[in-house]
């Protein structure tokens, strides 16, 4: 539940035949549903009736609200959470129900051996990672303890999509300082590869964004609650915020990327 770029990929991979339920969802998702052999079972509840195992991959600000309508039909299979959410809300959706695995991808959408790790934890995450035997995807068992697959992948995307947040805003800083060119420049002799990166990360970011500030808001949660200052995260989501209107975008410019950091 639902077959987004990544739900796609995975079910196309696992070992069993895999189902989705079709209501309420894009043309888009139908598509990507059949390229990877989904079987349609039109509503929720047909789909939870028929299923023994549920896995969440979804956008991470509806993880909860996706795991309280499978709560609502009624599920004693093996529900996996593999969202990017802090352990905090992990464990919430956890007693939801009976039997449950809390899992973290980390990588891109399984293409290809070697590109992407799923992070499992729970008493059923070894029969969880056993879809994936022998499989593109290398499907990790952690341990037990609910919560410490969505600790990995928070720390692990609390710097990759925290930096590349930070990296647009000193971007368009020295763009709203007329200083654009010279910050470029200033890169190119002292931090090669930076002004690559960043132009690059314009280039995807507006797809994206919109999905982001949802996690960036989980991982400022999961930072306070070690202690840890929640700020860089939350300023991370308010990037992504601003950028969210550029959802459906293929390609957006360092300008577009500029103009709606700096004028929200
Ligand atoms: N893509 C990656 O490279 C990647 C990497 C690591 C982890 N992940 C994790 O995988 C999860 C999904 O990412 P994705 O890239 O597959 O996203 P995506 O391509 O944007 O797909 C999201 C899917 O969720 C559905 N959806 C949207 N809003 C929903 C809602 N409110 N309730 C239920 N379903 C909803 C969409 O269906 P409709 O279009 O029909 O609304 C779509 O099929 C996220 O938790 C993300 O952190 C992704």
């Amino acid at each position: 539940m639902h077959p987004g770029a990544m739900g796609a990929v995975l079910a196309g991979e696992a070992s069993v035949p895999v189902m989705w339920a079709s209501e309420g969802r894009s043309h888009q998702t139908a598509e990507r549903a059949g390229a990877y052999g989904l079987v349609d079972q039109g509503s929720l509840f047909d789909l939870v009736a028929s299923s023994e195992i549920l896995i969440s991959v979804c956008p991470p600000h509806a993880a909860v609200d996706v795991a309280r309508q499978v709560e609502r039909v009624g599920f004693d299979g093996i529900y996996v959470d593999a969202n990017a959410i802090a352990p905090a809300t992990v464990r919430e959706i956890a007693t939801r129900f009976e039997r449950f695995v809390d899992g973290g991808i980390i990588g891109p959408p399984p293409t290809e051996a070697g590109l992407t790790r799923m992070y499992l934890a729970g008493e059923d995450a070894a029969a969880v990672a056993a879809l994936w035997s022998g499989s593109k995807l290398d499907a990790r068992v952690l341990g037990r303890e609910i919560g410490s697959a969505s600790a990995l992948k928070v720390a692990y995307a609390g710097w990759t999509k925290g930096s590349t947040a930070l990296l647009l805003a000193v971007r368009a800083y020295a763009e709203a300082n007329g200083l654009g060119d010279e910050l470029i420049a200033e890169w190119d002799v002292s931090i090669p590869g930076l002004a690559d990166r960043a132009s690059g990360t314009a280039s995807r970011i507006g797809r994206k964004a919109w999905r982001f500030e949802g996690e960036m808001a989980e991982i400022a949660a999961a930072m306070e609650a070690v202690g840890l200052p929640g700020g860089f995260h939350d300023a991370a989501r308010e990037i992504y915020h601003r950028l969210s209107d550029l959802k459906g975008t293929e390609r957006s410019s360092v300008e577009d990327v500029n103009r709606k950091i700096l004028r929200p």
